[in-house]
């Protein structure tokens, strides 16, 4: 099947789904695209990255996309030689993936993203955050049930511990990856640093002790923004990281107790603060 597409310029983006399953670490992607094309083709959203339009015939495929100026959000973030980003637009990147999130977990059936990393955050000419890759996401659970079972599949380092250990999927696990990249946000540093010495590895590992005290929180701010951050904001994000990190989903919040609480952060400032009680 093919669908006619916009001739290619420098405002789209295309994408070659690879056909070799072993390139992309346990991705299946045949039915990657299938979930791609679903769901980019009937969701809408300042957040989510547009699917412009597709081909499929036979073994050929190839996705079309919005183009993203600045590309993703790892680029920036970890890569050498980039400018840092400014914590005024990380605070605002926040906001949007917390925007995205919360337009998937409030859809009539849930749509859970299952692969929320900072290379999935893509960014246009002003920093505007969009969410990318629809590969693994998939519907919610529906009735009374709190999770869905699948073959665990994502990124290491992002995904939910009880979803690695025990298939069980959630919109807690998306939670789960969103505590992991305001982490990435906070620290500058990736998920997963295998060059880091074992215990500065895992992000999250390193990360928590410092989270819930103030004065232990600068240890782990990204260096390159050289102090110039707010303390109460970076104290906020981190209190927010740690509740989505929750061991037990049950005690993560959800996102509409998350995204007041960021866009709080750039409201006028005689508003009263939202506060999320601890389910600790
Ligand atoms: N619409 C787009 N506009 C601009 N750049 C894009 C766009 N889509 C993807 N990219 C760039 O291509 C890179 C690769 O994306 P891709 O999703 O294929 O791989 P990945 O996110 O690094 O890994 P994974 O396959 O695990 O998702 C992105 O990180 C981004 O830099
Ligand atoms: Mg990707």
């Amino acid at each position: 099947m093919s669908i006619p597409m916009p001739l290619l310029d420098k405002e789209l983006a295309w994408s070659l789904p690879s056909r070799n399953s072993n390139e992309k670490a346990f991705k299946d992607t045949r039915n990657g695209l299938y979930a791609e094309v679903t769901y980019l083709s009937q969701l809408r959203h300042d957040n989510l990255v547009k699917l412009i339009g597709y081909c499929s015939e036979s073994d050929n495929k190839l996705l079309v996309y919005e183009y993203m100026q600045k590309g993703s959000l790892e680029n920036h973030l970890f890569k050498r030689g980039v400018q840092p980003i400014p914590w005024s637009t990380r605070v605002s990147i926040a906001i949007n993936i917390a925007q995205g999130l919360m337009f998937l977990h409030s859809l009539e059936t849930q749509v859970i993203f299952r692969d929320l990393k900072a290379s999935n955050v893509l960014l246009d000419s002003d920093f505007n955050a969009k969410l990318s890759d629809f590969g693994l996401a998939r519907n919610g659970p529906t009735g009374d049930k709190s999770h869905v079972s699948t073959r665990v599949v994502g990124t290491h380092g992002y995904a939910a511990p009880e979803y690695i250990a025990t298939g069980h999927l959630s919109v807690k696990s998306d939670i789960y990856s969103l505590g992991v990249v305001l982490l990435e946000l906070l620290s500058g540093r990736r998920a997963v640093d295998e060059d880091r010495g074992s215990t500065e590895e895992a992000l999250v590992d390193w990360a928590k002790p410092f989270l819930n005290d103030k004065r232990k929180l600068l240890r782990i701010m990204d260096t390159r923004l050289e102090g110039r951050y707010s303390k109460k904001e970076a104290q906020t994000i981190a209190a927010l990281a740690l509740q989505c990190l929750h061991v037990d989903p049950k005690n993560r919040p959800n996102m509409t107790d998350i995204l007041p609480v960021l866009e709080h952060l750039r409201a006028p400032k005689d508003m009263t603060a939202p506060r999320i009680h601890s389910k600790a």
